[in-house]
């Protein structure tokens, strides 16, 4: 037999439902599975915690951990030159990633994260760190810049290429291929980038369509594109096991192209407000049928908390497709199966990894479950909501 934890159940099962089970459990083996759940026959305790999944954030930057929440009115290209590179820079210093790496992987937990789809630095040594130290779920990619980048963070086509092919033999798919945009990378570099990825069957992540500027930027670097979705897919990048982020400002052209590659979107509203970017049209998504789940994109992302995210979700779309129950989903359980986890986690569901958050705040049993989330994201403290994070079915804190 299992260890039994007992409580209100909330178990997302996809945008529009989920399980809520009041006097619920979930039972956990030795090795961290979950094997049951269900209802107790006696309702042992009138309040009892929330047990729900942990959060994935499917795109975070994690060497923009200490700069996040700085714009003073920049744009993403301007505040890429002013605060990012220089902080990027500093990651050739291993010292520097192990003690960041630390502390943002602890706020992570901190917050009921324990997966990530996580962006590095162009460093190989800084890289290898961040996969070495991640007590979580994750992969981490090696930042590709062989263009366009300050002299602090530049490489050549042939450093990018070879350090990338290294650390996919070394890590598999721990590791991504990771474009930091198209403006960053040359043609030559994006085409073989997607070869190694295709060699090595792994996960690919960059940027698309966040800002005017940007989208500018693209057409005049790469004019012999029909547009910013057409390089990537030229290139070879676009397919089942690639994840851009943002896609704000694609055409109905680009969108069909994404949904005919299969290629996933990372969602990140907390960022698009920050950086004045633009709202993702969440509706033409949904009718695309693009899958798509939710990131914090620290450090554009002011906060690692994905209840934050939930909110601006909610905030930012007037849609019939922002509701706080399909907030949950993009949050959890979509989120696994964006970074290719969906076996593994983000849900309370048998076989899974014990993957879960215990909450500090009850939920009532005349409140639905739309409301009890919405008081989560809206009222609660998101620093700490989360009373305790079980990982692999041990104690994180
Ligand atoms: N586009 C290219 N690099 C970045 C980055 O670091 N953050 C965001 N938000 N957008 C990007
Ligand atoms: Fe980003």
């Amino acid at each position: 037999m299992g260890k039994i934890y007992k409580g209100t159940i909330i178990n997302p099962v996809d945008a529009h439902h989920a399980e809520v089970m009041h006097h619920g459990f979930i039972e956990v083996d030795d090795h961290g599975r979950i094997i049951d759940k269900g209802i107790r026959k006696m309702a042992d305790r009138d309040e009892e915690p929330v047990i729900m999944p942990a959060f994935v954030d499917v795109h975070v930057h994690l060497p923009q951990f200490d700069v996040r929440g700085s714009y003073s009115g920049n744009q993403l290209l301007l505040w890429l030159k002013k605060y990012i590179w220089p902080e990027e820079a500093k990651c050739s210093d291993n010292a520097h990633v192990k003690d960041i790496a630390q502390r943002f992987y602890d706020d992570l937990i901190r917050h009921g994260t324990l997966t990530a789809g996580i962006y590095g630095t162009i460093h190989e040594n800084a890289v290898k760190t961040m996969i070495e130290a991640m007590p979580i779920r994750g992969r981490v990619g090696k930042v590709v810049m062989d263009q366009q980048a300050p002299d602090s963070l530049s490489e050549t086509t042939r450093e990018a290429i070879e350090v990338t092919e290294r650390l996919c033999e070394q890590y598999g798919d721990r590791h991504m291929v990771t474009p930091r945009f198209a403006p960053s990378c040359s043609f030559e570099v994006m085409r073989q980038l997607a070869e190694i990825a295709q060699r090595y069957n792994c996960y690919i992540q960059t940027h698309l369509s966040e800002n005017d500027d940007e989208i500018a930027l693209v057409k005049k670097l790469f004019p012999e594109y029909r547009h910013y979705t057409d390089v990537y897919k030229q290139a070879g990048l676009l397919g089942e096991k690639t994840i851009v982020g943002h896609v704000i400002h694609c055409h109905e052209e680009e969108l069909t192209i994404l949904k005919e590659t299969g290629t996933q979107i990372a969602h990140c509203p907390t960022s698009n407000v920050a950086l004045k970017s633009g709202t993702m049209p969440l509706d033409d998504i949904v009718r695309h049928h693009i899958p798509f789940a939710l990131g914090t994109d620290v450090g554009a992302g002011p906060k690692t908390s994905m209840l934050d995210v939930m909110r601006a979700f909610l905030d930012v779309h007037d849609s019939v497709h922002a509701t706080p129950t399909a907030a949950l989903y993009y949050a959890t359980k979509s989120g696994a199966q964006v970074l290719g986890y969906s076996d593994e986690t983000g849900s309370l569901d048998i076989k899974k990894s014990a993957d879960f958050l215990i909450l500090k705040e009850y939920k009532q049993i005349d409140q639905s479950l739309d409301e009890y989330i919405r008081f989560l994201t809206h009222k609660s403290d998101y620093d700490t909501i989360v009373e305790k994070t079980y990982y692999k079915g041990k104690a994180l804190f």
